[in-house]
């Protein structure tokens, strides 16, 4: 330690750093920029909770979710859950203002029909779904990842939006924190467009002239709890993310992911404005696809004894 700081140490006391360090000017540029956009995710939500339909519809499959899970139990009883099943009721109220017709909100209602059910009579009939053979073997499944790439040359053939549409439906299949379904996607068929948005990424580069669509992954912020799901999002986004590129692969596009952590206040805003992307949306990561002009060859990836480590008895 050098001299001024064990000076400063002694004469201010660990404590009191440790506080002064906590303060924001004294926090580094890039976390201050990571603290901005939290805190600016905050606001919105605070502003938006409770007034806008958008957002009562993405709690309603929050609370949709917990009261479903609940439902669920073996040892399901009456008498438990009761703020869980006001707060549905409140936001179902608020979504259906505008979105009474959504898939969605039914299941939702449905859930809180049973939930009610359950509280006079003390018992309901839960449904079970056998769902249907889809016939895939593990192999031909780990031929399709490994046949997936990132291929950077694409033909000059366009993509129709219909076919980027049937991908999008696939992100929200997905796993996703408390079924919030929070994933948006914002993108262009149109090839000069997406030529324009590719030059906002950092990572866009290598690629061939025609790039035929571009993709842009967000994350509806409204649905999070901030700071303490700060990285929700970008896990939520990410399980769809690899939903759409596995079926793009077998549809014969190849899809290139392209990282937005280098990006600076210029190609958020310019990427915003070139997709008309809202400010509760966050974006996490975008992604160019077309039909690839050759397949580059995979790079070589590590084996389990790098990835899986197993504890307790071998079995
Ligand atoms: C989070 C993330 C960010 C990436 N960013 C870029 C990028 O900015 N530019 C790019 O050309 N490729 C990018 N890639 C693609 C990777 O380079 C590629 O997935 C990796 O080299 C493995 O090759 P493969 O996808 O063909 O299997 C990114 C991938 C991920 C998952």
């Amino acid at each position: 330690m050098s001299f001024l700081k064990k000076t400063i140490l002694k004469l201010v006391g660990r404590r009191k750093i440790e506080f002064l360090r906590s303060k924001p000017f004294l926090v580094h540029g890039k976390y201050r920029t990571l603290i901005n956009d939290l805190e600016k995710y905050s606001d919105i939500i605070t502003r938006s909770t409770g007034v806008d339909t958008a957002v009562s519809l993405l709690m309603v499959r929050k609370f949709g979710h917990i009261l479903d899970k609940g439902l669920q139990r073996s040892d399901l009883e009456r008498g438990h859950s009761g703020s869980i099943a006001g707060e549905l009721k409140k936001h179902i109220e608020i979504a259906e203002k505008e979105f009474s017709d959504d898939p969605t909100l039914l299941w939702a209602k449905e859930k809180l029909e049973l939930y009610n059910e359950l509280q006079v009579n003390g018992l309901v009939t839960i449904k079970e779904q056998h769902p249907e053979p889809c016939g895939i073997s593990l192999n031909d499944f780990a031929l399709l990842l490994r046949n997936r790439r990132s291929n950077r040359s694409f033909q000059r053939r366009v993509v129709s939006s219909e076919l980027i549409g049937q991908l999008a439906r696939t992100v929200n299949w997905a796993p996703s924190s408390c079924n919030k379904q929070p994933i948006v996607l914002f993108a262009t068929t149109d090839p000069e467009l997406a030529r324009e948005c590719l030059k906002c990424c950092k990572g866009g580069t290598g690629f061939s002239d025609f790039v035929p669509v571009f993709v842009s992954f967000t994350a509806d912020m409204r649905g999070y709890y901030l700071p303490d799901e700060a990285y929700v999002p970008a896990i939520d986004v990410a399980l769809g993310v690899q939903n759409f590129l596995l079926s793009a692969e077998l549809t014969g596009l190849s899809v290139t992911t392209l990282s937005w952590a280098l990006k600076d206040i210029g190609d958020e805003t310019r990427l915003r404005e070139l997709l008309s992307i809202p400010e509760h949306n966050q974006i996490i990561i975008n992604v160019v696809l077309g039909y690839p002009e050759k397949h580059s060859e995979a790079p070589v990836r590590k084996g389990p004894e790098h990835s899986l480590f197993l504890k307790g008895k071998v079995r």
